[in-house]
């Protein structure tokens, strides 16, 4: 959470800047600040959207080729104009951006202020600069050095980028925990949270390890060292990201546009992985770990939000096909609460951004105790990708839009990937279902442009339930995870209370909740526990609650029953999360926009959740 953007060479900084705090705004939104320094170094600073601050600051002296910008999501101190960043220190001679969390700042603040420091927030980020200033003047250091050695007392996560008013030719950065990209032009840097602000000026570009710190200097020079003092040598890489695919391309939101892409971005995320006509499922980034998930006797999938739901489906998927048993945790209970984990373990950690600081930690937890941890990432390069033993990238694009889409459908293409090899390997499915479930997976791209020929009905159904209050998401088997993930998107952009549950668990409480004003959406394909779901659906109808049914095409029991009815094409009863998605995300977000909500950017939410 919190996107920094940083700039130094020959250019204006400010549009720079600006452009980029706008792409990286899906990392939160409750205020934004930008510094810059032409004879002398400015702050500007407004509660709010990177708009607001553009707003606010027209007609002002916005000159220089040197500055830092910072669009937040507040941890410490309420969203307003003081608690925005950029930061001063003390003298007010250096400025800072901070995305991260600086766990012991109480206690350094306190000793700074019994040190003679005043301070203006109340955030975390104000601490650190002090800090760092105290130890340069009391230690006689350069900043570099003393942004180094002050490091070394911090506790938590951190980007930063720290702008000195007597060094208008010098940036220095410094990363642990969260993400931070530099982008190498002609003898100029761009600095970012991600690769998004930098594609369009250059594609070589630099990712800090954790507890690196670097100098950039406006010759072109870059040096970077540890925060323990072992010089580096700069890694250079090629960013492929391609501008048009962070670019909304004729839609009117992210969300619709990452919805709509999704029969390409399935399509990647099996792309030259999957030969049906062959039987060949290959999975590069696992191969050497095969006979690990061969021999092991338990799978533990650990993800937050969205990619927790994938799991869940993951869990039925690896059951059914694998026979290895699965346990699907929160990443955030399981870091806390001493799990079991065996060597012989595999962990699966599921994450669109690759940020998530909880799934992060437990990661770290499962790997300390031995287990072998599997990434599936969307975000090349991103820190879980890099702290897990082997994975495999979903390759769904850059997802823009807060709530999660097509990231969803792509972990869920590629856990169905991952345990179909396994299952192959293993015997543990008969090769018919192998060879059918491969020809199901090569046509869902088509299924799913097919879904979204429900658009405009979902649009309509929209009108109606657009001042609903509450509504009630039932599935069973493969479709109980989605239940789940169809209420998060609701709640998640229109603000409407929703909740998922397993059809069969309604009569043991939410029933009591059904009447003519409750809305229920029942994902009710064909197989599986068809006709038990066809009981529940009648239980509700008795209660007078209003069936919307997301059933097979050509489905004639759950039509004659429903009060509305979307007709999605047939598919393998595993894979039917990733084809009933659509219309699940199609219906929260008609209704969001329908509400006049930002689905975008839902308040209080951010995209990449880089604090526990
Ligand atoms: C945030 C996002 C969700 C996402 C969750 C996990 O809450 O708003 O859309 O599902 O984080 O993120 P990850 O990047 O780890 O999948």
């Amino acid at each position: 959470m919190c996107g920094i953007v940083g700039y130094l060479g020959k250019q204006e900084a400010y549009p720079i800047l600006i452009k980029g705090l706008k792409r990286l705004e899906y990392r939160g939104y409750d205020s934004a600040g930008i510094a810059l320094l032409n004879q002398g170094l400015k702050v500007y600073k407004s509660h709010g959207k990177v708009s607001d601050l553009e707003n606010r600051i027209q007609g002002m002296d916005l000159s220089g080729t040197i500055g830092i910008a910072h669009t937040r999501w507040a941890t410490h101190g309420e969203p307003n104009d003081v608690n925005a960043h950029p930061h001063y220190s003390e003298s007010k001679d250096l400025a800072i951006i901070h995305n991260g969390i600086i766990e012991n700042y109480a206690s350094l603040k306190e000793e700074l202020i019994n040190r003679g420091h005043h301070f203006a927030s109340q955030t975390d980020t104000e601490v650190l600069i002090h800090l760092i200033e105290d130890i340069q003047q009391n230690e006689e250091l350069n900043l570099l050095e003393a942004v180094r050695v002050s490091l070394n007392y911090i506790v938590g996560a951190y980007a930063i980028v720290i702008l000195d008013k007597n060094q208008p030719d010098t940036l220095i950065a410094a990363k642990k925990g969260s993400p931070m990209v530099i982008g190498l032009g002609e003898e100029e840097f761009f600095i970012a949270s991600d690769a998004s602000p930098i594609i369009e000026y250059t594609k070589k570009v630099v990712y800090l390890d954790d507890e690196e710190v670097a100098w950039l200097h406006r010759s072109g020079d870059l040096k970077i060292k540890t925060i323990k003092n072992k010089e580096k040598n700069p890694y250079i890489q090629k960013l492929e990201m391609q501008l048009s695919a962070i670019e909304k391309g004729g839609f009117p939101h992210f969300m619709l546009k990452e919805i709509y892409e999704q029969p390409r971005s399935i399509k990647d995320s099996m792309r030259g992985r999957l030969s049906a006509s062959q039987g060949i499922v290959n999975l590069g980034g696992i191969i050497d770990y095969e006979q690990k998930f061969l021999n092991a006797k338990r799978i533990i999938i650990v993800a937050c939000g969205t990619s927790w739901h994938a799991g869940l489906v993951g869990e039925y998927l690896w059951e059914e096909l694998t026979r290895i048993p699965v346990e699907v945790e929160y990443a955030s209970e399981f870091r806390y609460r001493n799990p079991v984990i065996y060597e012989d373990d595999i962990v699966i950690a599921i994450s669109q951004s690759g940020e998530t600081a909880d799934t992060l930690a437990a990661i770290e937890l499962a790997k300390s105790k031995g287990a072998t941890i599997i990434g599936i990432c969307n975000v090349v390069g991103s820190s879980i990708a890099r702290a897990t033993h082997a994975g495999s990238y979903t390759h769904a694009g850059p997802e823009i839009g807060v709530a999660s889409t097509k990231a969803f459908t792509a972990q869920v293409t590629l856990l169905a990937l991952m345990a179909l090899s396994i299952a192959n390997q293993k015997g543990s499915i008969p090769k018919s279902r192998y060879y059918q479930l491969l020809a199901e997976l090569e046509a869902l791209p088509e299924k799913v442009e097919r879904a979204l020929d429900v658009n405009e009905q979902i649009l309509e159904l929209s009108k109606i339930f657009k001042f609903a209050q509450n509504f009630l998401y039932l599935g069973r088997g493969y479709n109980f995870p989605l239940a789940l993930e169809g209420a998060l998107k609701l709640k998640e952009i229109s603000y409407i209370h929703a909740e998922g549950y397993p059809a069969a668990e309604m009569k043991h409480g939410p029933i009591a909740l059904i009447d003519a004003h409750m809305p229920v959406v029942v994902i009710a394909t064909k197989k599986g526990a068809y006709d038990k779901v066809v009981s529940n659906i009648q239980e509700v109808k008795a209660r007078k609650g209003v069936i919307i049914a997301i059933v097979t095409k050509g489905d004639m029991v759950v039509s004659q029953m429903a009060d509305y009815v979307i007709e999605i094409p047939d598919t393998d009863e595993a894979l039917v999360p990733i084809v009933a998605s659509i219309p699940l995300q199609l219906l929260s977000y008609h209704i969001a926009v329908l509400r006049g909500c930002n689905v975008d950017q839902p308040r209080n939410l951010a995209k990449s959740v880089t604090v526990e």
